[in-house]
């Protein structure tokens, strides 16, 4: 049965929605300028000066021509440290080298030296995960200078911090995923170690420059006055101490060899054929701002979204008349099969029933999970409570949080409460997590966190200033929520993988879902069907 929609255009509601979407976006683009600035004009003309190509370049250099480039977190750190740190001081993302789909994962020293902050760190964790779960080799194109001193407590000592991403280093090598570095500045401490972390080694002749302590370290420590160029230059490293295997006379024969190694690697080739020809959606996804607009309380038919962002629009709904509050559907993106959990409305008992039921069908039938949040949480209420939904909605959460299928998560509104939780949020460690401009996320909205917490001070307050001091709470919380809640807020803190356009979502998807299935075996064993 061929897909309707049933939008109206002209509509007085179409237009204003389209117009905020738009203005939605304009930010977003602005702050993507912000992400791919680096350190500023003079740093950055001073890092040219010295024959130094800026960190996107590389990139660009080392991809096959025309490949994609799917970056992660690009607005980590936006808002942070008076916005100074941008993109946190490191880029980033998949893409193809000689065929193979490479994670890259490149440091901009015109950022404070390339210097790891917290989200810096994170950001290099994260990339880390997604190679390691994607199977993808790392490619790591440095120029860092350690650990953010400043900042030392928070990328130092803990779990997650910059010991992980060496850890990391090592396991994935141990596993046969290859972990490569070109050395293009001043690697020092914590940025020595990845290269000497990796399998093979490229440094640049002039620029490069590897040392577990710097001249000043070495004086302080030893006593022993020595120059850079000496004490960890390009050629002392790849003659006399053989911490890096090529030397290389300028960045761009450093990225050349880093591509011929990749070429030899020995690595599955990236292209395998999809199951299915992908077809494009017979509606058009700039249509999907007008649909969904900027104001969450405003609601609309999550299939108009859905049919703009799969092959052909062609949805095979599951249980259309039952639970309808969550839309279950098998469909294809770019040829890959997908099954698409979707909000439309409060979960209810009966629409987290039948989610579950759905997750099984698709373990079953080993079909990767879609999660398009747009939820403010489970039904409450004493008719809830009575008709078991904290169990109904457990069913939910337990068969995601089980699911031996990929996950994939993008938040296309609200993400709040146990709604996150349910719909695969980032504590589920869904493979990938994306969210649109107009998304929020947090426990609840402005306006409930403000009723709550007002309601929960009442009792305590008492005496002549009780009413101002009541104001003063309700104006701060309803601040502290808006502001938390805004998806700028989130992805500067890597709550997710980034902030994508509609537009763009079904291209992101597609390559997720490719490289999943690539590197994800098909489960075996027994996976039961539990009828709700
Ligand atoms: N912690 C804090 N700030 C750092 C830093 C670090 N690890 N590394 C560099 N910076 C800062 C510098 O203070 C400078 O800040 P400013 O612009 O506010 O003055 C900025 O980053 C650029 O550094 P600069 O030395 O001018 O750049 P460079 O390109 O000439 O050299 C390095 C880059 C990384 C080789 C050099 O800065 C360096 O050796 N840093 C110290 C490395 C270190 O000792 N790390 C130990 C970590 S455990």
């Amino acid at each position: 049965m061929n897909a309707v929609s049933r939008i109206k255009p002209q509509s007085d509601a179409f237009t204003r929605n389209t117009q905020h979407y738009a203005a939605l976006l304009t930010t977003l683009h602005e702050r993507m300028v912000w992400a791919v600035r680096g350190g500023g004009d003079k740093l950055m003309q001073r890092h040219i000066e010295r024959g130094k190509l800026p960190v996107r370049q590389r990139i660009d250099l080392l991809l096959d021509v025309g490949s994609p480039f799917l970056e992660i977190a690009p607005l980590a750190a936006w808002g942070l440290y008076d916005n100074e740190v941008p993109a946190a001081g490191i880029v980033t993302g998949i893409g193809l080298v000689e065929g193979v789909h490479c994670m890259i994962i490149a440091n901009d020293a015109t950022v404070k030296g390339g210097s790891f902050f917290r989200e810096t760190v994170r950001k290099h964790v994260r990339a880390q995960d997604i190679a390691l779960q994607n199977r993808l080799p790392c490619l790591y194109l440095v120029d860092c200078g350690g650990a953010y001193l400043p900042e030392q407590d928070l990328v130092f000592p803990d779990w997650g911090h910059f010991g992980t991403t060496f850890y990391n280093q090592c396991q994935m090598s141990a596993q046969g995923l290859p972990q490569l570095s070109a050395v293009f500045g001043g690697c020092t401490a914590g940025g020595a170690y990845i290269p000497a972390l990796s399998d093979e080694a490229i440094i640049v002749q002039g620029t490069g420059r590897i040392h577990l302590g710097g001249p000043p370290i070495v004086k302080a420590a030893i006593n022993e006055v020595v120059d850079g160029e000496t004490l960890g230059g390009a050629a002392m490293h790849t003659r006399i101490s053989g911490v890096t295997d090529y030397l290389a006379a300028d960045e761009r024969q450093a990225l050349a060899k880093l591509r011929q190694i990749v070429r030899n690697l020995n690595q599955p080739p990236a292209l395998a054929t999809p199951p299915r020809a992908s077809l494009p959606p017979r509606f058009d996804a700039t249509e999907i701002g007008g649909i969904v607009g900027g104001d969450l309380k405003q609601p609309y038919d999550v299939h108009e979204v859905l049919i703009r962002l799969v092959d052909d629009s062609e949805l095979q709904e599951f249980k259309p008349e039952y639970g309808v509050t969550l839309v279950c559907a098998v469909a294809h993106i770019h040829g890959q099969p997908v099954g698409i959990l979707a909000n439309n409305g409060v979960l209810f008992s009966e629409s987290s029933m039948k989610g579950a039921h759905f997750i099984e069908l698709c373990n079953q039938r080993n079909i990767p999970l879609l999660f398009l949040q747009n939820i403010t949480g489970f039904m409450v209420g004493t008719e809830a409570e009575r008709g078991g939904i904290a169990k109904h909605s457990a069913k939910l959460v337990y068969a995601m949080a089980t699911a031996r299928v990929p996950r994939l998560t993008v938040l296309i509104g609200g993400s709040y409460g146990a709604g996150n939780y349910g719909m695969c949020g980032r504590g589920f460690a869904p493979s990938f997590l994306f969210a649109w401009p107009n998304s929020r996320i947090a426990t609840m909205s402005p306006e409930v966190a403000t009723t709550v917490l007002t309601e929960l001070r009442k009792s305590s307050l008492k005496g002549a200033s009780a009413e101002a001091e009541m104001k003063d709470l309700a104006r701060e919380t309803t601040e502290q929520f808006t502001r938390q809640s805004d998806p700028y807020y989130a992805t500067a803190r890597l709550w997710d993988d980034g902030i994508i356009e509609p537009t763009q979502t079904r291209d992101v998807l597609g390559l997720c879902l490719q490289l999943l299935a690539r590197s994800t075996p098909r489960p075996s064993g027994p996976s039961p069907v539990f009828r709700m």
